[in-house]
């Protein structure tokens, strides 16, 4: 399998949400797939419970209806402030901007969701309305890392990825549509998988870590 030989840092900062630059005529390979999950399931999870499950979706059908479902969550979530990053009191100029060409970049995947080649849906058991054991910190906390694991090595394989929950604001009738028993089984999230047209991508122009970090004591 070829592979683009980036080094971790190349990865760790170039790994982008990619929807406009999805090739959406070339098949994924499943083997690609089953390849990246590999390292999914290298990740940590509390009580080392490796109760994730992925379900991917190359069914046109499945696929088509998913994005019907994420069409209509986008509709709603594009006229909510949120969407605009409009309750962001300190938003600077450069980060509103940022947003508005996220929710183009956004607005362009709602559209054409139904072409993607491959969709991936993470699940863990139980309803997050409902964790066990120690709460939702450790839920998420035991699907989210293995997730992030399964984009950096699709990356690293000319895959692009994103990272959508749209689709959730319909979840049940996304676990209708898949089987998955919605009472026993969460999902987590709709990744978005293709080949990417070009395999280059820059870091993104982030606040600094020293802008969000402390040392021993909370500052306000
Ligand atoms: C929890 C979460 C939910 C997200 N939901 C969506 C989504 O529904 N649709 C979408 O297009 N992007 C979604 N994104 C992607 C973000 O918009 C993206 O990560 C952000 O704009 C930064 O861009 P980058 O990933 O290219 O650095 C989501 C990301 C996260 C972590």
């Amino acid at each position: 399998m070829t592979t683009l030989g980036l080094s971790a840092d190349e990865l760790l900062s170039t790994t982008r949400s990619v929807r406009k630059r999805i090739d959406f005529d070339r098949p994924v390979e499943p083997a690609l797939i089953e390849e990246c999950l590999e390292f999914a399931v290298q990740a940590p999870t509390g009580s080392n419970r490796q109760g994730w499950r992925f379900l991917v979706v190359t069914d046109d059908d499945k696929k088509a209806a998913l994005a019907d479902l994420y069409r209509r969550g986008w509709e709603l979530y594009s006229t909510m402030p949120a969407s605009t990053g409009a309750t962001r009191t300190k938003a600077s100029d450069d980060r509103a901007s940022q947003q508005m060409r996220v929710l183009d970049s956004a607005s362009y995947l709602a559209e054409n969701m139904y072409r993607v080649p491959a969709m991936l849906i993470p699940c863990m058991p139980g309803r997050v309305e409902h964790p066990t054991g120690t709460g939702i910190a450790s839920m998420m906390a035991s699907i989210i890392p293995s997730t992030w694991s399964f984009m950096l090595a699709a990356r690293e394989r000319g895959l692009g990825t994103c990272w959508t929950t749209i689709h959730l604001m319909f979840e049940e009738e996304a676990a209708a549509v898949l089987d998955i028993p919605f009472e026993k089984v969460s999902q987590i999230a709709l990744i978005t998988v293709g080949h990417t047209i070009g395999t280059d991508f820059t870091p993104a122009t982030r606040s600094p870590a020293s802008t969000v970090t402390d040392w021993n004591t909370w500052t306000a």
